[in-house]
C-alpha cells in the first residue's frame, strides 16, 4: 500500500512538473512575441546608426571639400545640413495664424450682413443660431471682434515681416523666403531620400554652368568611385542631419551657401537629376533595331529646337563626363580629334549605316553605342551604355556641337 501511495506522488509531481514546465515556457514565448517588435526597431536602429556611422566618414573624405565639414556649404556647392533642404518653413506657423484669423473676419462680415439684411424669411431658431455665432465670436475676441481681429492680423504680418528681416543674412546667401523648399524648387516629387540617392548615383553634370565644378557622379554605375551600399550610408547620413529636429533661425543663417537656381533655362539645367533625362536604355540592344531606329528618331526630333554650345560641350567631355579619359588613346577608343571627319569619310559609307546623317550616328554612338559598333579593333560595351540616362538634351546637344567641330583630318585613316 506504501508502494501504490509511492507511484501515485510520482505521478502526481510529474504532472506538477510538467504543468510548471508547460506555463514557464508560455510565459517564455509569450515574453519573446511582446518584446519581439521593439527587439527588431532596437535592432533597426542600430543597423541606421552604423550606417550613418559609416556616412559621416565618407562624407569627410568624398564631400567636405566642396559642401564643407559639417555640410553647411561653401564657394563650391550648396549647404545639406540646412532646412531649406528638408523644406523647413520658417513662416507656416505665423501664415496659418493669419488664415484662420482671416477666415474668422470673413465670417463675421457674412454673419452681420445677413442678420442686417432681410431675415423675413428666417425662422425663428434660425435667427438666433447665426447671433450665437456671433456672440461666441464676441466671447473669444471681445466687445468689437472685427477690429480686434484686424489689429491681430497686423500683429502677425508684423511678426511676420521682422522674421524675413532677420532672414536677410540667409537672402544674402542664396535663399529665398518665398521659396522654402528645394524640392518644390526642382520640382522634386519623389521623397527626399530618393532626391540625394539619385543625385549621388548620377551627380549633376550640368551644374557646372553656374558652380566652379559640378556635382559628381558618385556610383560606380555611372564610372563614380562609390558602391551602392555607401551612397545608402551616405544617403542616411545626410537625411540624419534633419531628423528629429527641431529647425531654428539660427539653423538657417548658419548655412555658408544655398542651391543656386541657374538664371537662364533654370528648371531644365537644375533637373538633370531625373525628368529631363533623356531617358534611353538599352544594355543590350543588337536585335532591335526598330526600337533603336525610333528611339533615336525621337531625339533627333527633339534636338532641333535646341542649340549645342561647343565650348560646354567640350568641357563636359573633358571634364564631368570624362569622355576623353577614353578618347583621348587610339588604342582605347577611337580619337576624338577627326571624329566628324571619320563620321562623314568612313563610317557614313559603310552600307550598314545607309541612309544616316553625320547627327545621327552621333546620337546613336553616345546613347546607344551597342548598335553600331566602329569597325577595326574596339571592342562592344567598352564604352559606358548608360548615357542616355544621365545627359539632358542640352547637354547632348553641347556634345554634338563639340565633336562637329573635330573635322580636322582623321588620324585613323592615315593607318
Ligand atoms: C567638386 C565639388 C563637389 C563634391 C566633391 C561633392 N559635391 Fe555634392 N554638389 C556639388 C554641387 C556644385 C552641387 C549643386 C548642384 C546643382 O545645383 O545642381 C551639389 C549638389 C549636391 C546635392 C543636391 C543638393 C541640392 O540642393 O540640390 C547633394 C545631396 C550632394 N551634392 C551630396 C554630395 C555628397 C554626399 C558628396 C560626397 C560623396 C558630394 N555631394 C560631393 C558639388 C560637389
Ligand atoms: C570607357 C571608355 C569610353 C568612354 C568614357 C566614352 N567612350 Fe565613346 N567610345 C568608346 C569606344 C571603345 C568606342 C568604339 C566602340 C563603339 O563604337 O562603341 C567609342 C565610340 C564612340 C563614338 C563613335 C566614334 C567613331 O569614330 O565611330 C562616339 C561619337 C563616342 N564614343 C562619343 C563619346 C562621348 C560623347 C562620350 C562621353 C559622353 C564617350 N564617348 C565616352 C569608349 C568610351
Amino acid at each position: 500500500m506504501n508502494l501504490k501511495r509511492l507511484i501515485l506522488e510520482r505521478i502526481e509531481n510529474r504532472v506538477l512538473v510538467g504543468t510548471t514546465m508547460f506555463l514557464g515556457i508560455m510565459v517564455l514565448v509569450g515574453w519573446v512575441a511582446i518584446n519581439e517588435p521593439g527587439r527588431m526597431a532596437a535592432f533597426q536602429q542600430e543597423h541606421l546608426a552604423r550606417s550613418i556611422e559609416k556616412g559621416a566618414e565618407l562624407f569627410t573624405n568624398n564631400c567636405a571639400e566642396c559642401h564643407g565639414g559639417n555640410g553647411l556649404g561653401s564657394g563650391r556647392a550648396p549647404g545639406l545640413n540646412n532646412p531649406q533642404l528638408f523644406g523647413i518653413d520658417f513662416f507656416a506657423p505665423i501664415d496659418s495664424a493669419i488664415a484662420d484669423l482671416e477666415t474668422a473676419q470673413a465670417d463675421i462680415a457674412q454673419l452681420h450682413a445677413t442678420l442686417d439684411g432681410d431675415t423675413s424669411s428666417m425662422t425663428a431658431d434660425e435667427k438666433a443660431g447665426l447671433e450665437a455665432q456671433l456672440a461666441a465670436y464676441t466671447d473669444q475676441y471681445g466687445q468689437d471682434p472685427a477690429a480686434a481681429i484686424q489689429e491681430q492680423i497686423a500683429s502677425k504680418q508684423a511678426e511676420r515681416q521682422a522674421l524675413q528681416t532677420q532672414m536677410q543674412g540667409a537672402v544674402d546667401k542664396g535663399y529665398n523666403p518665398d521659396q522654402p523648399s528645394r524640392l518644390g524648387i526642382v520640382g522634386w516629387n519623389g521623397t527626399l531620400d530618393a532626391f540625394v540617392h539619385t543625385t549621388l548615383i548620377a551627380g549633376r553634370p550640368v551644374s557646372s554652368s553656374y558652380w566652379p565644378q559640378p556635382m559628381p557622379a558618385w556610383s560606380q554605375t555611372a564610372g563614380g568611385p562609390l558602391r551602392d551600399d555607401q551612397l545608402g550610408d551616405l544617403t542616411n547620413y545626410v537625411l540624419n542631419w534633419g531628423a528629429n529636429r527641431a529647425w531654428t533661425l539660427e539653423d538657417l543663417l548658419a548655412v555658408n551657401q544655398f542651391a543656386k537656381i541657374p538664371a537662364e533655362g533654370g528648371a531644365a539645367a537644375v533637373e538633370g537629376v531625373a525628368p529631363e533625362i533623356i531617358n534611353i536604355q538599352f544594355a543590350d540592344v543588337t536585335d532591335r533595331r526598330a526600337d533603336i531606329d525610333a528611339s533615336v528618331q525621337r531625339v533627333l526630333g527633339e534636338l532641333e529646337s535646341v542649340t549645342g554650345d561647343p565650348n560646354n560641350g567640350q568641357t563636359l567631355y573633358n571634364g564631368a563626363l570624362a569622355c576623353s579619359s577614353c578618347h583621348s588613346n587610339a588604342s582605347i577608343a577611337p580619337p576624338t580629334e577627326g571624329t566628324f571627319t571619320r563620321i562623314n569619310d568612313t563610317r557614313l559609307k559603310d552600307p550598314a549605316l545607309a541612309g544616316y546623317t553625320p547627327e545621327h550616328y552621333l546620337v546613336e554612338s553616345i546613347l546607344i553605342p551597342n548598335a553600331y559598333i566602329s569597325p577595326s579593333t574596339y571592342p562592344a560595351n567598352a564604352m559606358p551604355q548608360n548615357f542616355g540616362e544621365r545627359l539632358d538634351l542640352q547637354m547632348l546637344a553641347d556634345l554634338i556641337a563639340y565633336l562637329k567641330s573635330h573635322d580636322e583630318p582623321d588620324p585613323l585613316a592615315a593607318n
